[in-house]
């Protein structure tokens, strides 16, 4: 089974490993893991860059190739340089041990050169051969070049906007796959259904406010998205249940973003009409889930400000 390394910014540490995981187990229900601090291994039948492709907070990704006692390369592990014009080589330590990465990455170039044709390019090289220090255990891996993504325009913004990487992980972390329909009920200027258009993830808005409904319209355009907009009240959900396959949404917090009535009453309307079965990522205030019957769900703290932490539940 093949395996592949993910290293993790460290932002929103549960989030980013569980993300990892969802995206995994979304193809490959067998997948297995292992973390090691901001480190994932994984062994799965899917390829490591289409989880990358769609992953938040991986800063480093690659295929591994063997687990190494040593630090000796030959030449049937760098197969992968044979097609390769460029590489360069990368020390990842997360060990407590001292290197001086620098050196190691120069002789480990050296070494290399011996066997390939490639020449060693800093900037853009086709290839990135890694070398990753643990406690436990070293691993030996390699990344190619993958063309950068091309993230949503968002033409219009308002303050009360989600940031687009918890949207994209609340997306991922549901477990929503392509070709599915993701529907957000307080959409707001539209942030998950951009998020969720740029995955391949079709996407239904409904927000009550005239303003709203224009700037997320304005800001399907600009990419030429196609998500449905409604602009009624939330509600409006259960009239179209059979239309999608899960809910990712951030609830109004009645300070910056205007609110129909009490967000704790909207809440807890919001969640007693919530669809069995369907995949479910909510953001909310902290602490305004504890007065809700939620059973199975998974929770995570975002802290925003002193006097806002808000909750992400997964269901
Ligand atoms: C926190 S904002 C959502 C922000 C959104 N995620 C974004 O990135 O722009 C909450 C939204 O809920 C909408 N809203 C409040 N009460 C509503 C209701 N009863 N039905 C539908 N939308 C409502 C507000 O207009 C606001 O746009």
């Amino acid at each position: 089974m093949p395996e592949s390394f993910f290293i993790l910014s460290k932002d929103y540490p549960e989030i980013a490993r569980d993300e990892i995981i969802s995206i995994a187990k979304m193809y490959d229900r067998f997948s297995k893991f292992k973390i090691i601090s901001n480190l994932v291994i994984l062994q799965s039948k899917t390829n490591w860059e289409k989880i990358t492709k769609r992953a938040t907070f991986v800063k480093v990704s690659g295929q591994i190739l063997r687990k190494m006692s040593g630090l000796f390369l030959d030449e049937e592990h760098i197969d992968v340089l044979k097609s390769a014009n460029t590489f360069v080589c990368r020390i990842i330590n997360l060990s407590k041990n001292q290197f001086n990465i620098p050196e190691l990455e120069s002789s480990m170039g050296d070494m290399i050169s011996k066997f390939s044709q490639a020449k060693v390019a800093f900037d853009n090289p086709d290839i990135t051969v890694y070398l990753i220090f643990t406690d436990k255990e070293n691993f030996f891996g390699f990344s190619k070049k993958i063309p950068k993504q091309v993230r949503p325009k968002k033409v219009r913004k308002h303050p009360h906007e989600l940031d687009w990487k918890l949207t994209r992980a609340m997306i991922n972390l549901a477990g929503l796959q392509e070709g599915e329909t993701v529907c957000d009920p307080f959409c707001g200027t539209g942030t998950t259904l951009l998020e969720a258009e740029s995955m391949g993830i079709h996407a239904i808005g409904v927000d009550f406010d005239k303003k709203m409904h224009e700037i997320a319209k304005e800001n399907l355009n600009a990419n030429g998205y196609k998500s449905k907009l409604i602009k009624e009240d939330f509600t409006e959900f259960k009239k179209i249940v059979g239309e999608f396959d899960g809910i990712v949404t951030d609830l109004p917090y009645g300070r910056a973003s205007k609110s129909s009535e009490d967000p704790g009453k909207i809440l807890k309307k919001f969640v007693a009409n919530l669809p069995r079965k369907k995949k479910i990522a909510i953001m909310c205030k902290k602490d305004f889930e504890k007065k809700l019957k939620l059973n199975q769900v998974k929770r995570y703290e975002i802290y925003r400000h002193k006097s806002l932490t808000r909750t992400i539940l997964i269901k």
